[in-house]
């Protein structure tokens, strides 16, 4: 009957010091795809997007003590990489109008892939764009952006299919 008692408790310091080390492995998913998330979230204000968009409905508010893991792949359009930090955004053919005035350019560093093609942005492309330093792959192509491509976006890896 101790024996026994001792080998559960054994197994019981066994089992928490493996869900201890397994936790200590879980990336950090809030704070940087948190900030990420709330800068997109203010860009989203400044647009113009059908009511019945998956942006409308998936792009909320997350609350500041968000600790779920699963926010990224809940919004449509957004993956991120296995840091947590967005990487990819895909709002391709889906009726947005509006400026790249508001977007976060400085907070979505970890951005390769990012495509706006098939809608109604206008105005001019920021020099900013040139902070995406990862970027691989940009397709702005089908919109109404006016004015000279900044020069920054020769940093660009690759470069296709754009304005
Ligand atoms: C979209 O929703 C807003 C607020 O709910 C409403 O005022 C507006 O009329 C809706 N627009 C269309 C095109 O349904
Ligand atoms: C986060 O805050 C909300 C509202 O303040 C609360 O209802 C929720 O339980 C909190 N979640 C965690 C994980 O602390
Ligand atoms: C981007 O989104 C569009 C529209 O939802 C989709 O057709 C396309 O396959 C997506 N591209 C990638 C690379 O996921
Ligand atoms: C990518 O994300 C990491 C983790 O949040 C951050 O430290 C780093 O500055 C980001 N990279 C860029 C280029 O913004």
């Amino acid at each position: 009957m101790q024996k026994q008692a001792m080998a559960s408790s054994k197994f019981l310091l066994l089992s928490l010091s493996l869900l201890l080390i397994a936790l200590s492995f879980v990336p950090n998913f809030t704070s940087a795809s948190l900030e990420e998330a709330n800068a997109l979230q203010k860009w989203k204000a400044s647009l113009q997007i059908p009511n019945n968009s998956q942006i409308v409905s998936s792009w909320t508010p997350l609350p500041m003590n968000n600790s779920a893991p699963a926010l990224c792949p809940s919004w449509f359009g957004i993956a991120c990489n296995a840091d947590g930090n967005i990487n990819r955004l895909n709002l391709s053919t889906s009726e947005l109008k509006g400026t790249l005035h508001q977007f976060p350019f400085s907070i979505l560093g970890n951005l390769t892939h990012f495509q706006l093609s098939i809608n109604s942005f206008f105005g001019p492309i920021p020099p900013e764009i040139g902070l995406l330093s990862k970027l691989v792959y940009l397709d702005f192509s089908a919109n109404q952006f006016s004015g000279v491509i900044p020069p920054t976006i020769g940093k660009l890896s690759i470069f296709s299919r754009t304005v």
